[in-house]
């Protein structure tokens, strides 16, 4: 919460700071005016399955919006204020069609100064491409694929949430600290099309242990086409890895 709060903070003392050169030089008198600051909240409002749902996130965000607002030293002459929309769609599935919708209706109507979320990789995703080519900061726990980092275009993008690239380095620490440069990876294989939560973590193991020239080697097992036979994945793993790490991730 307080990381939320300080970023709140950052970001809104350097809008202050833009606000305040762009009044410079104008001939409105703008002593005793109150500006209201919109932050626009995309999350899924109910489905709590979502680690950023709007039930969790929600008294954080109030809690730290009352907080600078009752202190006139922190962001003086100006008001935060929020304003909802819900990501999810009628079956409660955080929806990177609905997300993007929120986002434009909420940037036209509101014209907020920040974005605070949506909650999730694939929700995060085109949201993120409007707040950059909008000039909007987008600030949220919801996006910690690999894909964020790297590619270019989400420069709109603060994340207040781990990331996996943290994870990947995270676990290059542990690797340099006991000293294994071999491993073994398993992998499961989904036909989902919403979130991904175990591919996505294992992508940033991955690409991390592939910029250290570590080996890995990975195994595709699909649940849901047949049985698994477990004992003889485990089998290649002992073979092909040597048993010196594993790592499970299953949905
Ligand atoms: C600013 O305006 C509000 C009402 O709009 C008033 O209550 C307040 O006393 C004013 N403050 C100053 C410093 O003039
Ligand atoms: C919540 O989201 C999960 C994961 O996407 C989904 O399977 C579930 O049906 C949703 N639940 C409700 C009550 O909408
Ligand atoms: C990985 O291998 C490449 C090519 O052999 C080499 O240029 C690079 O320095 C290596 N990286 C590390 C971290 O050892
Ligand atoms: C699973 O694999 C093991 C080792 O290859 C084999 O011995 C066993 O019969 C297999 N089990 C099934 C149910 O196919």
């Amino acid at each position: 919460m307080f990381l939320l709060l300080l970023l709140l903070l950052c970001c809104g003392t350097l809008l202050t700071c833009a606000k305040t050169s762009r009044h410079q030089g104008s001939h409105t008198p703008a002593h005793n005016h109150t500006d209201d600051i919109i932050l626009a909240v995309i999350l899924p409002q109910h489905n709590t399955s979502y680690p950023w749902a709007w039930p969790r996130v929600g008294p954080a965000l109030d809690r730290a919006i009352a907080h600078v607002n009752a202190d006139p030293t922190l962001l003086p002459r100006h008001h935060l204020r929020r304003i909802f929309a819900n990501s999810e769609n009628r079956d409660g599935i955080c929806s990177e069609s609905i997300a993007p919708l929120m986002a434009v209706d909420l940037k036209f109507e509101y014209n907020p100064w920040a974005f605070i979320g949506p909650g999730c990789d694939y929700t995060s995703s085109p949201v993120g491409l409007f707040t950059a080519h909008w000039g909007v900061p987008m600030i949220t726990a919801g996006a910690p694929a690999v894909a964020f980092l790297l590619m270019e275009m989400y420069t709109s993008i603060t994340n207040t949430g781990p990331t996996h690239k943290k994870l990947g380095e995270y676990a290059l620490h542990l690797y340099r600290h006991f000293g294994w440069h071999q491993h073994a990876l398993l992998m499961f294989s989904d036909t989902k099309m919403g979130e991904r939560a175990c591919y996505f973590a294992l992508e940033g193991l991955y690409t991390e242990m592939h910029e250290e020239n570590i080996t890995t080697m990975d195994l595709v097992f699909e649940e849901n086409k047949g049985p698994v036979n477990y004992s003889e994945l485990l089998h290649k793993i002992k073979d092909d890895g040597r048993g010196e790490w594993l790592v499970f991730c299953f949905a």
